[in-house]
């Protein structure tokens, strides 16, 4: 039986993209600029065989072992199947068992769509032995999820408001020093997707137009920050973009509410810890982790700090990386 894998990481963003333009799939309404998390892996493997006469090909998809509905993936399967088609590849026709596999946990904020939609891409692509420029990997990935098109790519990279594509901005050696720390608080699947809180926020949140028109002054301030590595001032800019999307959050109707009250405590360990001279930049996405914005010098102390603090379950932590395995070598 024909098979291939893939593996990508996901893309923690600095500088969040919450909220969709309408004109076409996940088409973000704000500039995101973000990291891949080189520690944290998912690894898809395709297996495939031909489709029995009659009837179209079929794909069926399980992550970390459990089936799951395919109606979420389907798009994305069909459009790389369509490339197949077109590239004439013998496998086109096949049908597809894919099986997804998360090194952390799975729909607790950690952004495993990011990594599960760009490990699905470059799965497939591999297994049906296209040789697709990383542009239209990463526009495809996105049709699965928007934070996808920038899993495409590892290091610093952005999507850019209105775009179909995302790009890099440096590779993963420009800030050696740079670390993020993941804060587990929680290991339990969210309640609340993304995809649909963004949506909730964009319907019914009054403070929405504001967050989508400040957040373009954030983009050339975490930008310019990376550029210098500069830790104070990007982690500056990364906390108001954080902070402003969950304003954003809380004022809908129904409100969203991802923070949990061990994801507040971490909150203000990080404030007292930068009080003490220490690096320690939170941000926080869709899910009650903390992740931390750090540099490799004060990793151990907010290690120590994180372990004694009581308010978490588990600490991951990451260079920053995330080459996808199709882009290595
Ligand atoms: C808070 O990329 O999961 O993590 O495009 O609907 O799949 P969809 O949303 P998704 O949202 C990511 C939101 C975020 C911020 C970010 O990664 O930029």
């Amino acid at each position: 039986m024909p098979s291939a894998r893939a593996s990508a990481s996901p893309s923690l963003a600095l500088i969040k993209y919450w909220g969709k333009q309408p004109g076409g799939v996940n088409i973000p309404a704000t500039t995101s600029v973000a990291v891949g998390l080189h520690a944290l892996r998912t690894t898809t493997e395709v297996e495939g065989e031909p489709s029995p006469a009659g009837r179209s090909p079929a794909a069926r998809l399980s992550i970390d072992g459990v089936e799951q509905l395919i109606t979420p993936f389907e798009a994305v399967i069909a459009a790389v199947r369509e490339h197949a088609e077109r590239a004439g590849s013998r496998y086109s026709a096949y049908d597809l068992t894919i099986d997804s596999r998360n090194s952390f946990p799975t729909a607790a904020g950690i952004a495993s769509s990011s990594s599960g939609f760009a490990a699905l891409v470059g799965s497939l692509a591999t297994f049906f032995e296209l040789d697709l420029p990383d542009q239209e990997m990463s526009a495809l990935a996105r049709t699965g999820s928007g934070s996808a098109a920038r899993s495409v790519f590892g290091g610093f990279t952005r999507l850019d408001a209105g775009s179909r594509k995302a790009s890099r901005i440096h590779p993963a050696d420009h800030w050696p020093q740079l670390r993020v720390l993941v804060a587990i608080t929680d290991r339990a699947p969210k309640a609340v997707g993304s995809r649909e809180a963004m949506e909730r926020t964009r319907r019914s949140s009054p403070y929405y137009d504001a967050w989508v028109s400040d957040s373009v002054s954030l983009v050339d301030e975490a930008i310019a920050a990376i550029g210098e590595r500069d830790i104070e001032r990007l982690g500056t800019a990364m906390r108001a973009s954080y902070l402003r999307m969950t304003g954003s959050m809380l004022a809908a109707d129904p409100p969203v509410i991802y923070w949990i009250p061990q994801s507040v405590a971490i909150i203000r360990l990080c404030e007292e810890l930068r009080a003490s001279g220490i690096h320690a930049w939170e941000t926080m996405d869709a899910g009650p982790q903390v992740k931390i914005l750090t540099t490799t010098d004060d990793t151990p102390a907010i290690r120590a700090a994180l372990e004694s603090s009581g308010a978490v379950v588990g600490v991951l932590e990451s260079e920053i990386g995330g080459e996808p395995s199709w882009r290595v070598g």
